[in-house]
């Protein structure tokens, strides 16, 4: 069995980035600029902040991140969204979710301008990526797709299922392997026979949130198991695949953690660097 190392195929994409900003600094005297706001205090939304902030820094991104506390206006949200949309310097805006319930999640998505949204949630880049035109790609699809590929570059004809449909991970998941010729199949919680579906896969990918939904017996030989989840339990944090069982029969499978997280903050990396190149042109 392969197991997927996410760490390092990170490592390796942000070494790949450190090298194109230093071009680019030469070419345009200028970085990258990546924005991101942070509303609250969300343990794990702090956590993952500083995580992408550090690794901005490391590729030498220009990096600030906004904070606000629980209570602030939605109004205020979105006068600084367009402040930084009008802003030359910042090549890429994050506002980290989820958000308190009094702010509207669409319309500040939406307040982004398309071209610095890097998490590609924008309905223009929604629209963009499912017509097959060039967009942001939301960071987490990306780096799974990424990981897919290392391990099998050529995905033609391969059937792929996807547990879990939300506009973060599933859908846009679904058009990066139509683009690459799979056969999708997209499951969810209404799914009459989910092992089933999961037992006629070459490629598993698991964006559910239920902790080790995914056994041992629903996988065959040969198959590539993504895992997306990051559930806390007595027992830690574990993902949406039951890592011992599916580890037996998988041939290869992302361990959590080490393994789509990582890769996740270098896509948005990568994001934050197509955006600033497009802007160029
Ligand atoms: N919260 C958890 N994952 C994400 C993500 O990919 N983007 C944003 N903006 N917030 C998140």
């Amino acid at each position: 069995m392969i197991l997927i190392d996410g760490k390092k195929a990170a490592a390796e994409l942000r070494e790949e980035l450190k090298h194109e900003v230093t071009g680019l600094k030469a070419k345009y005297n200028k970085v990258p600029g990546l924005t991101v706001i942070l509303i609250g205090d969300l343990t794990p939304s702090q956590i993952y902040v500083r995580n992408k902030e550090k690794s901005a820094n490391e590729v030498g991104l220009k990096s600030e991140v906004i904070k606000y506390p629980d209570s602030i206006e939605e109004k205020k949200v979105l006068e600084k969204i367009e402040e930084l949309n009008k802003d030359e310097t910042v090549s890429g805006i994050l506002v980290q979710l989820p958000l308190p319930k009094h702010i509207d999640k669409q319309k500040v998505i939406e307040t982004i301008l398309p071209s610095k949204d890097v998490d590609g949630f924008h309905p223009m880049n929604v629209g963009n990526l499912s017509s097959g035109y060039e967009s942001s790609v939301p960071c987490t699809p990306l780096g799974c797709y990424l990981l897919i590929k290392k391990v099998e570059p050529n995905l033609n004809g391969k059937k792929a299922v996807i547990v879990g449909r939300s506009n973060l991970n599933g859908k846009p998941m679904t058009q990066l392997l139509l683009k690459e010729n799979c056969t999708v199949t997209i499951t969810h919680s209404k799914t009459k026979d989910l092992k089933a579906e999961c037992l006629e896969a070459d490629i598993i990918i698991a964006a559910v949130g239920i902790p080790e939904l995914v056994r041992g017996d629903w996988v065959k030989k040969d198959t590539i198991v993504i895992d997306v989840g990051i559930n806390k339990t007595d027992n830690g944090i574990v993902g949406d695949v039951h890592f011992d069982e599916v580890s037996k029969n998988a041939k290869a499978l992302t361990p959590v953690p080490g393994g789509v997280g990582p890769m996740t903050i270098a896509c948005l990396l990568k994001n934050t660097i197509d955006c600033f190149k497009r802007s160029l042109s």
